[in-house]
């Protein structure tokens, strides 16, 4: 990636009408499903973001199919925005990738090392994938993921019964896979990268698995999985999934509400109203729409369709003027976890403090979110400060200053929008990491009425 530093000078309201790229949880999934299924699946939409890229490129060493059909899209040069109308932004959401699934049994054993770059996800959910397969796989990443907590899923996976070894906890990982058994298990920290990675090696274990959680995550495995038609059951806290075999599937995935969240706050702190359409409105993804709304902004979300069991439609924002500190309890934060950075440096402009509880998990995100969100609300003139798992931010605005991503993307975008409600210009370097996610977020801000300086 090029190197970014842009300068953002405090604008007018941020409004208009976008689209943003494919959501980034659902498009690992449906790869995933796509290349363990039995035949052929179509899949539109996918996000050109560099973290699904990666769990594309690890499909490729799996399957010798896969990486005829999935090279060209994975080296393609995707173009931010493809059009801009009326101060509109019309995303580019790319070609309609065909993919075809011979089954868990026609995977091969990598020839190489698999590299999942930034990706958390891509490697805890293909550690699921490989764990039923009779062969050996090495998976691995950047500096940063190499650094972060895998035997949260080697340890479920053992007791399936396949063989996985971490690096003193992180990768590289190594999984000898095998015949797997069901198992009942209580999720120590709540995760959905854990959960799907154990959802997707049930379907090739013999008996049910039953995975707990203690609060709700992201819920996108089971809901495709039920969707293709799988058994399984949901009751509170727990999913129990029978082994399933599935067929191809077609699906156009919809935006990630997670990175209309960011333009969502950037309505809500300039007093704009940005609607974000075709979006993902699975409520276990939108919570952070519940924070704006008692923040005192106004935001609706609304229906209009489906994709492969997600409910699809419009997220519509508006800043009423003005915001209030908020309390979220730590029951709340894992529904919000990718969101408490934009929701934090949100609250750095509001009146008064607001306390986001149970906020540990951050210090294992692609970087110390916990450290990184508070240090950077102090670079840019507001105050923040951890006690225990809770990141305190004191209201009353930023000033103004220079800060840097931290190699992280949702930083990168959060201190971005952040700034547009600051006193006076903010700096900052580390910009291009936002490609992880949102590949045209600085497209998308400027569309929007943004003054953003610095090329993108
Ligand atoms: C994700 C789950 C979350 C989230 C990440 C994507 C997923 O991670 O932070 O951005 O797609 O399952 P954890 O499972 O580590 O909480």
């Amino acid at each position: 990636m090029r190197t970014l530093r842009v300068t953002v000078r405090p604008a007018g309201p941020i409004s208009g009408t976008v689209r943003v790229p494919g959501d980034k949880s659902i498009a690992h999934r449906w790869l995933l499903l796509a290349l363990t299924a039995g035949g052929r699946s179509e899949l539109a939409g996918l996000p050109p973001s560099l973290d699904v890229r990666s769990t594309a490129r690890a499909m490729t060493q799996l399957s010798g199919e896969t990486q005829v059909e999935l090279q060209g899209w994975i080296h393609m040069k995707h173009v931010g925005t493809s059009a801009q109308v009326e101060g509109s932004l019309e995303w580019n959401v790319g070609p309609t990738i065909s993919i075809g699934g011979a089954g868990r049994t026609a995977l091969h054993q990598p020839g190489a090392e698999v590299d999942c770059g930034n990706s958390g996800t891509s490697l805890r959910l293909l550690s699921g994938v490989v764990a039923p397969c009779p062969f050996r796989s090495t998976l691995t990443g950047d500096s940063s993921l190499r650094s972060r907590p895998m035997e949260r899923v080697a340890q479920p996976l053992r007791e399936m019964g396949a063989r996985v070894e971490t690096t003193s906890g992180s990768p590289p990982v190594t999984i000898e896979g095998g015949t797997l058994t069901g198992i009942d298990y209580d999720l120590p920290v709540p995760s959905a990268q854990v959960k799907g990675a154990i959802l997707l090696a049930a379907t090739a274990a013999e008996g049910p698995t039953t995975v707990r959680e203690a609060a709700p995550t992201r819920d996108h495995t089971e809901v495709a999985l039920g969707h293709l038609g799988a058994r399984i059951e949901r009751r509170d806290g727990s999913v129990i999934l029978w082994p399933f075999q599935h067929e191809g599937f077609r699906g156009r995935v919809p935006g990630d509400p997670s990175s209309a969240a960011f333009l969502a706050a950037a309505a809500a702190l300039t007093g704009g109203r940005v609607l974000v359409t075709d979006v993902c409105l699975n409520p276990t993804r939108t919570a952070f729409m519940d924070v704006l709304r008692l923040m005192g902004s106004r935001a609706e979300e609304r229906a209009t369709g489906a994709e492969v069991g997600e409910p699809v439609g419009v997220l519509e924002t508006w800043g009423t003027g003005g915001l209030h500190g908020v309390r979220i309890e730590p029951a709340r934060t894992p529904a919000l976890i990718d969101e408490v950075p934009i929701l934090a440096v949100a609250a750095a402009h509001a009146e008064g403090e607001s306390r986001f509880e149970g906020a540990g998990e951050l210090r294992v995100k692609e970087s110390d979110r916990l450290a990184g969100v508070a240090e950077g609300i102090r670079e840019l003139g507001g105050e923040a400060e951890i006690q225990g798992d809770a990141l305190v931010v004191a209201g009353g605005g930023l000033r103004g200053g220079t800060t840097d991503a931290r190699r992280d993307h949702r930083l990168a975008m959060a201190f971005a929008v952040g700034a547009l409600a600051a006193r006076s210009p903010c700096t900052l370097t580390g910009a291009e990491w936002a490609e992880v996610s949102f590949p045209g977020f600085v497209q998308a801000l400027r569309t929007l009425g943004a003054d953003v300086e610095g090329a993108a």
